[in-house]
């Protein structure tokens, strides 16, 4: 016991709702929170993602009306992954004037606004995975290997491609060394120097991502992607990556996944000066809806706990695929 009870008791500050919330030190806003969402080209019908209930492969109708849902519940911004009807070596789709993530842009833009206007942000998830048959996030070498400097020309092509849809943050997520710095240049060469980069500098090579590869369609067809992404076993090689992409560019950096990583996010939240965001990835929603399903968990808690803890390491904003259903709980 200590020797300043009985005076000293923090269960004071415990007692009721209403100070418990007065004295919170973290707190969660419905701008806080990010969505992703998935677009599937030719799609019929929004199709369900068995890996993640709740999510879906959007068409481009059932987009605008999550995205409208999303935007009237406050979130933050949208993050759009796109799904292409066909893939190629190059990943063609994913510059494509007319593929799927532009088409949906512009339908967004034109429904919520884009620049001074816009209800929310509008972002894209800038890489190639979704778009190549062979499910890298970069092109190849003859060898099979991904070309890295190669690649770079894709993404800033891919970045062009976004901008001028509509997209006002782009998020580079393929771990590709330079690729801030090579889109920060394509885009002001272009003269979208309002455009902001969104960086995934620090995505670790993570087994939390398995459902979304089924929901993105783009596991890759051979090999992994641990010569891109991070050891999980590093954590001064990220801080290393967010100082790296802050130098050639980057707006705002992200800790991926989240709640594995926590310490991470607190580590990056301590030494840079640029918003951090933290991606709950497909993995982390899984496990909590598979859990609830089979009432082992309390959902509608978890979920709140889980972005709260995200938020408490020191992340700004949390990209998280309960972020709807979480702003209307928050407002
Ligand atoms: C790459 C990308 C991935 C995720 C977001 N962007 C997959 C990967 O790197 O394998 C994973 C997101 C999630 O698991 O929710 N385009």
């Amino acid at each position: 016991m200590s020797a300043q009870f009985p005076v000293v008791r923090p269960r004071r500050l415990r007692r009721a709702p209403a100070l418990r919330r007065m004295v919170a030190e973290t707190r969660l806003a419905p701008a806080d929170l990010v969505l992703p969402m998935f677009v599937k080209e030719d799609a019929g019908e929004p199709q369900p993602v068995q890996s993640m209930p709740g999510v879906f492969q959007h068409t481009r109708d059932s987009l605008r009306k999550a995205a409208h849902e999303a935007a009237e519940a406050g979130v933050g911004g949208i993050i759009l992954f796109g799904i292409p009807a066909v893939k190629d070596g190059a990943g063609s789709g994913a510059d494509d004037p007319d593929g799927i993530v532009q088409l949906a842009l512009r339908d967004l833009a034109s429904d919520l606004g884009s620049g001074p206007d816009a209800a929310t942000v509008l972002m894209t998830d800038l890489c190639l995975d979704e778009y190549t048959d062979h499910g890298h996030c970069g092109v190849l070498t003859p060898a099979g290997e991904i070309d890295n400097d190669a690649t770079l020309e894709r993404y800033a092509s891919i970045a062009l491609a976004q901008a001028e849809a509509g997209a006002a943050v782009v998020g580079p997520s393929g771990m590709m060394d330079g690729q801030v710095g090579a889109i920060r240049t394509a885009l002001d060469g272009a003269g979208h120097t309002d455009v902001a980069i969104l960086a995934y500098s620090v995505k670790y090579a993570s087994a939390y991502y398995g459902p979304f590869r089924e929901a993105a369609e783009c596991a890759p067809q051979f090999g992994d992607r641990s010569t891109h992404q991070q050891d999980p076993a590093n954590a001064e090689e990220s801080l290393r990556e967010v100082l790296l992409d802050i130098d050639e560019g980057a707006d705002m950096v992200m800790v991926k996944p989240a709640g594995a990583y926590l310490d991470i996010v607190r580590r990056v939240r301590d030494t840079v000066r640029v918003p951090v965001a933290a991606y709950q990835v497909s993995g982390e929603y899984a496990m909590v809806e598979a859990a609830a399903e089979r009432g082992w968990i309390d959902r509608d808690r978890t979920i709140m706990e889980s972005l709260t803890s995200i938020r408490r390491a020191g992340a700004d904003m949390v990209l998280t695929y309960w972020a709807t259903e979480a702003a209307r709980r928050l407002s």
